[in-house]
């Protein structure tokens, strides 16, 4: 039904009269909307009351939207259970890490591990499937929605029972749990499964092997949740794709182990439109989701955008509306990082409920709006984009990342308080501002399609992952590897004899200390002397660090710079190591941004890879195909230099070698022929 790019958003018609309907219908066709998600939160409207669906009026809604050839991706309901749900079973309302029982009345109201929710939701998911399995609008199924959004991990009585079956599975007898949890410390073994707990709040620091094995559980509960449902409507939807939208970097979902049961990944992403910023991490999204997506049940190489505001959210403090040409630049962006389908929360403001200042793609002021004309004119371009759909976006660098390290890496009781979202973005900004395609990879997966890797703070590793990298190396690839990486195995448990311990030969050094520099504290970096092959650039030179300092003993590696000051003055803070057939840097401490573009630019130099000085700040460039995406997210007309002429298949018209792009302007550029 759908061709080239879709675009649309959630569409809640049971919020509406339905005389509104068939207005719904004529303005999303003038929009250029082909593809809409409907029933996410229907639950209330599909069964007031336990047993039969009343859908007579999704029937209507789905005929409705059929008729105009704009396609359903159909949620299963399951997203909010009912009130009759939750009064019949109070307790599958979830419990917060304090004992805190959460009330009915907004949504999310659900302990994942409650075998009363997941029957009613496996339930609703087998009717809605067998309803409208074969409808013709239905191209596509959405499970629930946002998994762990509002409830990441549920510590009530139920939970603890399923996370002890859990570890009674990962661990056999209790003993090799107390010896993974290392159970001799603060006199925490345990003799009976039953004597375990979730790691609810306590008297002072808890554990840090048991809340990362919660964390484990968490995420596994959410998925068999999703599973459950997935297989309810397995059969009699098989037609379809089946999808869950995630969050992007949101912990509660590891999402590359839920990857294989998916046959589409799909996002939701909410820039602020008040951060100068917000493009980075948008794109950080949208590169993890093309990632997560090739690890999907059927590999695809595009992805799905689920939601965006088309302007303002209601949820921050204050809501910042997008700018004029923000909600386009942004979208686009998605396209060009892979997504083939461009849709919003949510079709038409809402007029009651907590979301009701969100905006829509039909705002309350309705079509006589600047919302509604950036909606209309961002669905005639994704027409212009046709030819871009299928197209795959290649990288050559892999940002290593992994949901268990992350986890393991935000407890506690650490040398400093690390963020992994802040420094993958530390070392994803400079290849975003250079031009460089990026993926994000697992620390296992095969690395063997790139020529660097960049390894920010991965804290945990596995034996096989730690090997993947060496290997990868070895074999001629380029690594980058930062501070507190490699420092504990998967239970959380310390690699002894210098860190980071798997790493040492790889990296020809040995790090004997950590001395992390309090907060805005920086130190003064130096080229190492005696350099002669100009990797002390000027960059380097007014260099400073902040966060972290590693002491750094050498073991065949050789300095590019050195702390300038402090007790560790002139002992090394960056260096570099020829290993097997390939090159290994590695950074002790966290550079100022100039600093760090200067050494990824010479990995990436080193790894063959074009890094590029010359895209203005604030512009982006990225390849999908055959095609450069220029996109501006400036306030300001941006001159630049293209190189050459192409064809802007926005335009048809002919651009370069010179243009000046307007504020938040985009080029599609095709090779002329
Ligand atoms: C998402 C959610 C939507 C809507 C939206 C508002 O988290 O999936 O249902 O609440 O946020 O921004
Ligand atoms: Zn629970």
């Amino acid at each position: 039904m759908k061709r080239g790019i879709g675009y649309g958003g959630d569409y809640n018609p049971e919020q509406w009269p339905e005389s509104t309907w068939p207005e719904d219908v004529r303005l999303m066709t003038e929009a250029g909307v082909n593809l809409v998600t409907v029933g996410v939160f229907s639950w209330s409207r599909l069964q007031p009351a336990p047993g039969e669906l009343t859908a007579g009026w999704l029937d209507r809604v789905l005929d409705l939207l059929g008729e105009a050839g704009i396609g359903v991706d159909l949620g299963t309901g399951t997203a909010s259970p009912p009130a009759w749900l939750v009064t019949a079973h109070p307790e599958i309302l979830p419990v917060t890490v304090d004992g805190q029982r959460l009330a009915f009345g907004a949504r999310q109201s659900y302990c994942p591990s409650a075998p009363a929710f997941r029957a009613a939701a496996v339930d609703l998911a087998g009717r809605m499937a067998e309803r409208y399995a074969g409808h013709p609008a239905v191209v596509m199924w959405h499970v629930g929605n946002e998994y762990g959004c509002h409830v990441p991990a549920c510590y009530c009585e139920i939970s603890a029972a399923a996370f002890r079956d859990w570890l009674r599975d990962r661990y056999g007898e209790i003993g090799a749990l107390n010896d993974a949890w290392g159970g001799a410390f603060w006199s925490q073994d345990y003799r009976d499964w039953d004597q375990v707990q979730p790691p609810r709040t306590a008297p002072t620091f808890g554990n840090p092997a048991q809340q990362l094995d919660f964390a484990r559980f968490s995420s596994g509960e959410l998925l068999s949740l999703y599973r459950a449902e997935r297989e309810a409507i397995a059969k009699p939807a098989q037609h379809a794709p089946v999808t869950t939208n995630f969050m992007g970097f949101h912990r509660a979902a590891d999402q590359f182990r839920w990857a294989a049961d998916l046959d589409v990944a799909s996002v939701n992403c909410y820039p602020d439109p008040a951060d100068p910023e917000s493009y980075l991490l948008s794109a950080m999204t949208y590169d993890l989701t093309r990632s997560v997506a090739r690890l999907t049940g059927s590999p695809r190489r595009s992805w799905v955008l689920m939601e965006q505001a088309p302007s303002a959210v209601n949820w921050r403090p204050v809501n910042v509306p997008k700018a004029p040409g923000q909600y386009r630049a942004l979208s686009l962006q998605a396209v060009a990082r892979g997504s083939d389908d461009v849709l919003c929360f949510q079709w038409r403001a809402a007029a009651a409920g907590a979301e009701k200042f969100h905006s829509g793609m039909l705002p309350h002021a309705g079509t006589d709006s600047r919302t509604w004309r950036e909606v209309t004119a961002l669905g005639a371009d994704l027409g212009r984009l046709a030819p871009v759909a299928g197209t795959e976006v290649r990288a050559e660098v892999a940002l290593l990342h992994d949901w268990e390290s992350w986890w393991a890496l935000e407890t506690d009781c650490h040398p400093s308080r690390l963020w992994l979202v802040e420094l993958l973005r530390a070392f994803y900004r400079p290849l975003f501002e250079a031009g460089v395609n990026v993926d994000f990879a697992h620390p296992e997966s095969d690395l063997s399609g790139y020529r660097l890797v960049v390894v920010p703070a991965l804290y945990l590793v596995s034996d096989a992952g730690a090997e993947n990298v060496r290997r990868f190396a070895a074999d001629g690839g380029t690594v980058l590897v930062s501070f507190f990486s490699a420092i504990v195995d998967p239970h959380e448990r310390v690699r002894l004899g210098g860190y980071p311990a798997p790493w040492r030969e790889l990296l020809g050094l040995r790090v004997e200390e950590f001395a992390p520099l309090p907060e805005g504290v920086t130190v003064r970096l130096e080229g190492a002397a005696g350099d002669d092959r100009g990797v002390v650039s000027a960059a380097v030179a007014g260099a400073v660090g902040r966060v972290w300092q590693d002491v750094i003993g050498l073991r065949g590696a050789e300095p590019l710079s050195a702390y300038a000051e402090g007790h560790l003055a002139g002992q090394p803070a960056a260096t570099r190591h020829a290993y097997g057939s390939g090159e290994a840097f590695y950074l002790g401490t966290l550079p100022d941004r100039a600093t760090l573009r200067d050494l990824l630019g010479q990995a990436c130099g080193h790894a063959g890879i074009e890094f590029r000085t010359d895209v203005p700040p604030g512009v982006e460039v990225v390849r999908r195909g055959g095609y450069r995406f220029v996109i501006s997210h400036l306030d300001q007309p941006v001159d630049l230099n293209l190189g050459g002429t192409s064809v802007d298949l926005l335009t048809s018209g002919i651009v370069g070698p010179s243009a000046v792009l307007g504020p938040r302007g985009v080029l599609v550029l095709t090779a002329r022929d």
